[in-house]
């Protein structure tokens, strides 16, 4: 099972937390917010699920109405909106034309500043997704269900390409675009692709990255794997220029910005999705070495983010609104994209980095853009700050709402972004939950609940989350003991299953607390999210963090296990163990502790070839803190490699008693080596 010690050492944590206080909403926030009810959540109480979920339904247009709001006979793979018919190109483009053709859908910013923004309009992105889904039906041959992996950077052809897909039926697996080759070829095999979409290069920090290579050896790596890519189409950043230096591949390769006049005009009527049809596959990294995709469905998570871009992000038509984080990550496809769109409202995609050419980037662009809600993670807050602390109140614009996502945010920092980055004029939403859940689990309703800094808050309306013990006792509220955090009830948002492994969506999330197997009773399956979590005696839920072999790195999720394996396949190197490391910026940052074969000596080169191989196997987000090669790891008598103990050193603490270990003397030895 998880490991148990890390649990245990967050319980610690928790107990010498001070509490928060609150901060009230703003009066011009309340005066004008989506939701205001205050009913809303006796509606949505307990007692009434699943019916408060038509609300959500209702949000979308249908074909054809659902007859089951829920199907749970099937437990844990709950079914929303039975016999409904939808399409989501069609609920975020064409159902806003009538009134709101006009009026901007999506802005692309490029890096640099001397680049025009481009405003694409909902009649614009009509056009172009209309166009590109007929290019991807008659010419490529892709079919309703078939699977296909996007690997491209955060332009507007990324957001062009979902939509399409989805016009189609056609599943897309978004693969993040600062991902490596490897991972992408992982993922185009695992979900049974064939066709890759993709870009010539783009700009990242100033400079011209060149991407096409990693569609290349991605193809390299699929056909080594038995399988074989047979198209890669390839979109220009600068549409009549091909920049990168690697060459298309004759009957491989097409160049999309060549080929997509041929449609000028061509219209593509939405195909009727089954509510539960799958919408796209976004992978994330479990406690196995091998990533996994969540599967989401078309009504149930269309319903989900719309709702939750409505109630708790605040979306309005008139909004401008921004989301600093990638496409490539769920947050990115939810709250980018199909959110924000299906409501009418104008998303914002920024190709670059945050702080380029300077700190000031981000609240110049929000004066020029009038912005008035940001969405980033703590990570971003975190590098903001040090970076340009003084820089928020230099530009004149206003937020009426801010969201942080994806990590705790010590509230510090959570003080930093209200007061400075918000000017005390915004209210600001804690959001917690995961790539497998759609949207949010726990976060305030911005103009029903103050703000605590540090906690997410209760459940959304409409999530019921406990906090069990490892025995399956509830923990009420208020104890200051740290446990599980877990949900109730199922909810739309909630992902399928995991692609092509049912097994394991079983086993991951919802065998640690069902009493019983064979019960069809939703009530006897709670979610298990993997996180360890406390409850206030007020109701909100604080987050303190993974409790299984994943690390939270600036907000994205690694597998130790990934990294690992990565570091195996240098030679020389006998065991490894990640662990994560407290990082000032990216709240945690993993160091890997490396044991050698026997008759190899340790050395700054070796170091440096599994820093080159974590990175090219996973991606720079994966680069390692630090490489510590080692006499030898701690181990239990059984062999089990401690990593809790590393973790302690690393991190400067007390790694408790050690006696009882295999080989309790290189705790010391190596302690000396990085605490030095
Ligand atoms: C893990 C999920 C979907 C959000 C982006 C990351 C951590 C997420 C919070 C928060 C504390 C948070 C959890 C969770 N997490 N949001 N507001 N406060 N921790 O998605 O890659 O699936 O990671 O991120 O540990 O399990 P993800």
């Amino acid at each position: 099972m998880a490991d148990q010690q890390s649990e245990v050492s967050a319980t610690e944590i928790a107990v010498h937390w001070q509490e928060e206080e609150y901060y009230e909403a703003p009066a011009s926030f309340v005066a004008q917010a989506n939701l205001t009810d205050p009913t809303v959540y006796e509606r949505f109480s307990l007692e009434n699920f699943p019916n408060y979920y038509r609300e959500f339904g209702e949000m979308l247009d249908w074909y054809k109405p659902w007859d089951t709001l829920l199907d749970s006979t099937n437990p844990p793979f709950w079914r929303w909106f039975v016999g409904g018919e939808l399409n989501a190109s069609y609920n975020c483009i064409d159902r806003h034309l009538e009134k709101n053709k006009n009026k901007t859908a999506l802005y692309f910013v490029p890096e640099s500043e001397h680049d025009p923004i481009e405003a694409i309009t909902y009649q614009e992105l009509f056009v172009r997704v209309n166009e590109l889904a007929a290019y991807l039906r008659d010419s490529i041959g892709l079919r309703r269900g078939d699977r296909v992996t996007v690997h491209m950077p955060m332009v507007a052809e990324l957001a062009v390409t979902m939509l399409a897909c989805a016009r189609l039926g056609v599943i897309h697996s978004v693969v993040f675009g600062g991902f490596s080759a490897q991972a992408c070829a992982d993922r185009v095999v695992d979900s049974g692709s064939t066709v890759l979409i993709t870009m010539d290069g783009y700009w990242r920090d100033g400079k011209w990255l060149d991407h096409k290579e990693k569609a290349d050896q991605a193809a390299a790596l699929v056909h080594e794997a038995g399988r074989e890519l047979e198209k890669v189409l390839i979109f220009e950043r600068h549409p009549g220029e091909y920049r990168s230096s690697f060459s298309v591949v004759d009957g491989r390769d097409i160049v999309v910005n060549d080929v997509i006049g041929q449609y000028k005009g061509k219209r593509v009527d939405p195909e009727r999705m089954k509510a539960e049809d799958t919408l796209f596959l976004m992978y994330t990294s479990g406690s196995t070495g091998k990533p996994k995709a969540a599967q989401h469905s078309t009504g149930g998570y269309l319903s989900y983010v719309t709702a939750m871009s409505k109630y708790i992000l605040d979306v309005k038509p008139t909004d401008v609104y921004w989301c600093m984080a990638d496409i490539g990550w769920i947050t990115g496809h939810s709250f980018i994209v199909y959110g924000p769109l299906s409501l009418g409202a104008s998303s914002i995609i920024y190709e670059g980095v945050p702080t380029y050419p300077d700190a000031g980037r981000p609240w110049r662009l929000a004066e020029q853009m009038d912005i008035n809600i940001f969405h980033t993670s703590p990570t971003a807050i975190r590098s903001l700050r040090k970076v340009g602390p003084d820089e928020p109140a230099k530009y004149n614009y206003h937020f009426k709402l801010m969201v942080t996502v994806g990590e705790p945010i010590e509230p510090d920092v959570w003080r930093w972004y209200y007061n400075v980055v918000g000017k005390r004029e915004a209210a600001v939403v804690d959001t917690y939950w995961q790539t497998e859940n759609g949207g949010f689990l726990c976060s305030t309703v911005p103009a029903l609940k103050p703000m605590k800094p540090g906690s997410a808050g209760p459940g959304v309306p409409g999530i019921h989350p406990v906090i069990y013990d490892d025995e399956g006792n509830e923990i009420p509220p208020g104890t200051g003991k740290g446990g599980n955090i877990c949900i109730r009830n199922p909810w739309p948002g909630s992902m399928l299953g995991i692609w092509g492994d049912p097994d394991r969506y079983v086993a991951t999330y919802y065998s640690r607390y069902c009493k019983d197997r064979n019960s069809k009773d939703w009530r006897d399956w709670p979610y298990f999210a993997g996180d360890g979590a406390m409850l206030a005696a007020d109701g909100y839920f604080r987050i303190l963090g993974r409790i299984d072999d994943v690390i939270n790195v600036a907000g994205h999720r690694l597998g130790t296990k990934e990294i690992e394996s990565a570091t195996l396949k240098v030679s020389g190197v006998a065991e490894a163990a990640v662990v994560a490391a407290h990082d000032e910026i990216k709240g945690i940052s993993p160091e890997i502790f490396v044991s050698l074969q026997p008759g190899v000596s340790p050395s700054d080169e070796l170091g440096q070839q599994i820093v080159d191989s974590v990175v090219r196997e996973i991606g720079p987000i994966a680069r390692p803190r630090k490489v510590w090669l080692v006499p030898d790891l701690p181990k239990t008598r059984s062999g089990k490699i401690m990593r809790r103990v590393l973790a302690s050193i690393s991190n400067d603490s007390d790694v408790g008693d050690v006696t009882s270990l295999a080989n309790p003397e290189i705790v010391e030895a190596i302690r000396e080596m990085v605490q030095r």
